[in-house]
């Protein structure tokens, strides 16, 4: 974890909480997952993390069956529709790399992340949660590249003025994975155009693309477990607001999405091999980031847990 301590440490009796980020970002010590957590302890943590948006349990040492029964234990999994980058024999595992075997073709998502979202948003049933556990980090000179960007859209909302707050009471928007995926593959186009990295992209099929048909929600969310409002709208998913004409729409859009990831509600964190990094995905945005290349290697497992649906 980077950053100052700004918050204090809390004590939750089986296991402590340290608390780097300003509004959100902690480390919980003395839980080791590849144990089954007690009820007690479960509830605890679980009210500790959504106390902090985002947690990691650091030097974990987790097989995928113990990664699915503990983040389960949140609700039901997803499986992503990307279903050519699940790991073999775990569906609700999703591959995050930018590793390539030996056909040379990529065993997991290249570039997720690109754009600042939370999972999933596009769903009618947006995630509650991730969690993405590090199996190998990318290190240059002793450095560790690929951090994970993090922002909380709580935070964000609760310093909007009265008539910002009051403006988007009842209004929506669009959250589209067509949308996203247009822009990902114009970001990729892009990238190659400059000579920079190359990802391999895999072709989406038509029923792909249908399963995740385009989903209204609204721009102020009421935070499905804490009751918080956040800000539920990011510049990786959402197309438009409705409603509003587009060029209001769009203003919109970008001084909510600059909003949120202003440096205050920040916290970067800085993976560390072995590390279980769990995000709240009605609190929070994040962005990765992609300042490493092969031969330096990055392989993450990510699972999902489905949350309720948006009115
Ligand atoms: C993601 O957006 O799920 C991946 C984040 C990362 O790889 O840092």
């Amino acid at each position: 974890m980077t950053a100052t301590a700004e918050r204090n440490p809390s004590n939750y009796q089986d296991f402590t909480v340290i608390r780097p980020g300003r509004h959100l970002g902690a480390e919980i010590r003395g839980i080791d997952l590849s144990e089954p957590l007690d009820d007690r302890t479960f509830a605890r943590m679980a009210m500790a993390f959504f106390d902090n948006e985002v947690i990691v349990f650091r030097n974990q040492k987790i097989t995928p069956e113990q990664q699915i029964a503990f983040t389960r234990r949140f609700g039901v999994l997803e499986q992503h529709v990307r279903k050519e980058h699940r790991l073999d024999g775990y569906p609700e595992i999703l591959i995050v790399s930018n590793v390539l075997n030996e056909q040379g073709k990529a065993i997991g998502v290249e570039d997720a992340g690109r754009f600042w979202h939370s999972d999933l948003s596009y769903k009618r049933e947006p995630s509650l949660l991730s969690a993405l556990y590090a199996l190998e980090v990318p290190v240059k000179n002793g450095i560790v590249l690929g951090h994970t960007d993090f922002a909380s859209t709580t935070a964000a909302y609760d310093t909007l003025s009265g008539e910002m707050k009051q403006r988007l009471q009842d209004l929506k928007n669009v959250h589209s994975y067509r949308y996203y995926r247009a822009r990902n593959i114009q970001a990729q186009k892009e990238e190659q155009a400059r000579g920079q990295r190359t990802v391999h992209e895999h072709v989406l099929t038509p029923e792909q693309i249908a399963s995740v048909p385009d989903s209204e929600a609204p721009i102020a969310r009421t935070h499905p477990v804490t009751g918080r409002k956040g800000l539920f709208i990011n510049e990786a998913h959402t197309s438009h607001i409705p409603g509003l004409p587009k060029a209001e729409g769009d203003a919109l859009l970008a001084e909510l999405c600059a909003h949120v990831i202003k440096p205050e509600f920040r916290y970067a964190h800085q993976w560390q091999a072995g590390d279980l990094l769990m995000w709240d995905n009605a609190a929070a945005q994040h962005k990765a980031n992609f300042d490493y290349e092969l031969p330096l290697r990055r392989l993450m497992h990510r699972t999902t847990v489905r949350g309720p649906a948006v009115a």
